[in-house]
């Protein structure tokens, strides 16, 4: 039985490498590029029993004894189907893409409210004000009263309860930015409840006597009509609190939930990556072609020791790039590294 090693190669696209077939024909090439035929030999489930694996030339691949092939799991990498980078990056590029689609849809007001999670520094808040601007463009042109607020970092219950009021009616969105303190609190947490409830009239309250919202002509009922996004980087299903998970649960009940979350490192590096090759990313720099790769690759070597692997990471290592030109990785390696 002849057998044929395929050193580099290709199967619908997936790589395969090191991997040992029974031959049923060698070397050829059609209108596709070059090929060997091969026996399936269950190496790639539902497909079918003779597969062509694709190569680029007779360097690719070796023939060799059929006992290879019971030494296949002993001395070769298993049959890997993997995602390739092209296809990671679509993969994530998706994910951004919904971020921005759901977005208009709640700017819309067909989306009543939507959570963002996810780690620092990918994207989150970036995706969510760029289509929140594209809204409010016309209306700061024409002068109009915003329809959008985007509120960072604390917000108390009083507070959040004369935003929501402000922006109650329906054509208005308010997004809660990083103000993890309002997912955390009682009061807040009860208040979104009410203007997030799936009713027809979501009716909020503020129970207590408030001079503050009498001197402001703020009513201690109202209905809201808005719609509402969190971007935080709370993770709901991991918090430790069994109280807060319940109180989060119901939130999370009324509101759609997108999680950023890039779990590999790989997925980390290819966003940037993405985001670079765009043309986005470094717009402001001046930077040339290797002056950006030079900044990945540098992203790519340390990836381990970096505090953080994001896009704001990659802005920070720009700016010393900027600044340093002849110093920068030693710059970097001060200010943007763990201790060694
Ligand atoms: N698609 C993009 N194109 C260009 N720059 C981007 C893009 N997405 C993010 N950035 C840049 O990356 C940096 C980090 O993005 P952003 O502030 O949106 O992160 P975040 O996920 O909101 O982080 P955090 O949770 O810390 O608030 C920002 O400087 C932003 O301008
Ligand atoms: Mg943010």
């Amino acid at each position: 039985m002849s057998a044929i090693r395929i050193i580099k190669g290709k199967y619908r696209n997936k790589p395969v490498r090191n991997i040992a077939f029974t031959l049923v024909s060698g070397y050829a090439s059609g209108a596709k590029g070059n090929y060997v035929t091969v026996k399936n030999d269950g190496n790639f489930p539902n497909c079918p029993d003779t597969v062509r694996i694709k190569v680029d030339s007779i360097q690719d691949f070796e023939y060799v004894t059929g006992d290879a092939m019971q030494d296949n799991t002993v001395h070769f990498e298993k049959p890997t189907v993997v995602e390739t980078d092209d296809e990671a990056m679509d993969r994530i590029r998706e994910r951004f893409d919904i971020l921005h689609e759901m977005t208009k849809a709640t700017v819309s007001g067909d989306i009543r409210a939507m959570i963002v999670s996810g780690p620092p520094g990918v994207g989150k808040s970036f995706g969510v004000e760029q289509e929140i601007d594209k809204a409010t463009m016309f209306d700061k042109l024409a002068g109009k009263r915003l329809r959008a607020e985007v509120v960072k970092g604390s917000a108390t219950p009083i507070g959040l309860y004369q935003t929501l009021y402000k922006y109650s009616d329906a054509n208005c969105v308010v997004v809660f930015d990083d103000c993890d303190s309002i997912l955390l609190d009682d009061v807040a947490l009860n208040l979104l409840k009410g203007a997030l409830d799936s009713g027809k009239k979501r009716t909020i309250s503020w129970l207590s006597e408030s001079s503050a919202l009498r001197r402001e002509g703020i009513p201690d009922r109202f209905e809201f009509k808005g719609s509402v996004i969190f971007i935080t980087n709370l993770k709901f299903d991991k918090m430790k609190s069994q109280k807060l998970r319940d109180h989060l649960d119901a939130l999370q009940s009324r509101c759609h939930y997108l999680d950023l979350t890039l779990d590999t490192m790989r997925d980390k590096l290819l966003r940037i990556k993405q985001i670079a090759k765009d043309g986005v990313l470094f717009a402001d720099y001046d930077f040339n072609e290797y002056a950006q790769d030079d900044i990945i690759d540098f992203m790519h070597a340390n990836k381990d020791r970096l505090r953080e692997v994001s896009l704001r990471m990659a802005l920070k290592i720009a700016d010393l790039r900027k600044s340093f030109p002849n110093n920068w990785k030693r710059m970097s390696e001060t200010t943007c590294m763990k201790a060694a």
